[in-house]
């Protein structure tokens, strides 16, 4: 009854796939999103409101689609974020997407709360392999730094500071099905876990919620790794990032599972490129946007629109859970082989050439 991995054409098919096959606790986890789930929605939806505008005649025999993010040279600009509990999912955890990462030569965000033990997941990777770390700041800020300088001493090459989750996000879905803890193991864990409320609630008992501003100089303080605060939502916080000389920002809604009618990112980036061009900002910071990505066109949209790389989510976490590394392994490329062939498509054969000309947003805003 499990469909071939050759007949999976696309991301979507893994998530199709996924629904009828995991089990519903893990299902109920990876897949669910805020209240009445509009904004996770959305978050895809919204590309479909951006239409292109290719050029023609150009020889586009040679494409190149590989870039840098924060000075890591990658083969296509997207990275696995950070997604809590792959043990869920999958026996091994995190390290299947650790395996595949390096494949295709693609950064790998490594959660907090991933299911793996964080050291397991850095020897998973080769020498040459480059991870980032997703941090949820404990209230024990003591903790927080030896997280954070452990990472950094491992080797880590950027800190990504979650900001979109003083208080997890009510979903649902996920407090109907009865989480137990077990299922997640070695993860971080705070005072009490409660499994009735879903799996989200029972591990995130420990996040600050007066993580402020302030707290940024001191993160600067105790690191040399490159900061990017993920889930900014808003140009006037992208450009108080920037006051404090943090590297990155990811402009997201966290896959829709926190604040329900938060706008999609590539939304907000449209919103967003356009004031720091005009106020030189643009080669100030780098923007990351995730959410909804789930096509090599979506992928192109949010470069043109002068995103740096994007995240990807739960298509990698329902390739791994229904087909293992091989599942993740094909997702990428089938990424990969869309991103070549739209590439050629829009007439372009290198990154640099992807700009805000190449496509048309006036229904972005307007529907
Ligand atoms: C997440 N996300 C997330 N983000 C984060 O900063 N820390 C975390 O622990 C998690 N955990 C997590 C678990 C699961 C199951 C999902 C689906 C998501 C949010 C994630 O990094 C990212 O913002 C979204 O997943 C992107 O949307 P897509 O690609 O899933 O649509």
């Amino acid at each position: 009854e499990m469909p071939l991995l050759s007949q999976c054409f696309n991301l979507l098919d893994f998530e199709a796939v996924a629904r009828r096959v995991m089990k519903k606790t893990a299902w109920a986890y990876y897949s669910s999103a805020a209240d009445d789930e509009i904004t996770v929605r959305e978050n895809h939806a919204a590309f479909h409101r951006i239409w292109f505008r290719p050029r023609v005649l150009v020889n586009v025999e040679q494409v190149d689609f590989s870039t840098t993010m924060l000075g890591t040279k990658v083969d296509i600009p997207f990275y696995v974020t950070a997604t809590a509990l792959g043990k869920l999912g999958h026996a091994e955890g995190e390290v299947v997407l650790t395996r595949a990462a390096k494949k295709h030569n693609v950064i790998q965000m490594i959660p907090t709360l991933a299911s793996c033990a964080f050291d397991e997941i850095m020897d998973a990777a080769e020498a040459d392999q480059v991870q980032w770390l997703q941090l949820y700041v404990n209230k024990d800020r003591e903790i927080t730094k030896r997280i954070v300088q452990h990472a950094e001493r491992r080797g880590c090459k950027g800190l990504f500071i979650t900001v979109d989750a003083p208080q997890l996000g009510r979903r649902e879905k996920d407090m109907r099905s009865k989480f137990d803890e077990d299922e997640g193991s070695d993860v971080q864990r705070g005072s009490t876990t409660d499994g009735s409320q879903g799996a989200a609630r029972a591990i995130s008992t420990f996040i600050d919620p007066a993580l402020s501003w302030d707290d940024v100089p001191w993160f600067q303080g105790i690191t040399k790794m490159p900061i990017v605060l993920k889930g900014v939502q808003r140009v006037e916080d992208v450009l108080k990032a920037i006051e404090y000389g943090v590297q990155g920002v990811v402009l997201s809604n966290h896959g829709g599972r926190q604040l329900e009618f938060a706008r999609s990112a590539i939304e907000v980036l449209a919103e967003t490129m356009p004031v720091l061009r005009a106020r030189g900002l643009q080669d100030k910071i780098e923007v990351y946007i995730d959410g909804g990505i789930r096509r090599g066109t979506d992928i192109l949209k949010a470069l043109c629109l002068g995103a740096k790389g994007v995240g990807i989510g739960r298509p990698f976490l329902y390739a791994m859970s229904t087909y293992g590394l091989d599942g993740v392994d094909r997702a990428m490329q089938l990424l990969k082989d869309e991103m070549e062939m739209n590439m050629r498509l829009i007439g372009c054969t290198k990154i640099e050439e992807l700009d805000e000309s190449l496509v048309d947003v006036r229904s972005l805003f307007n529907h």
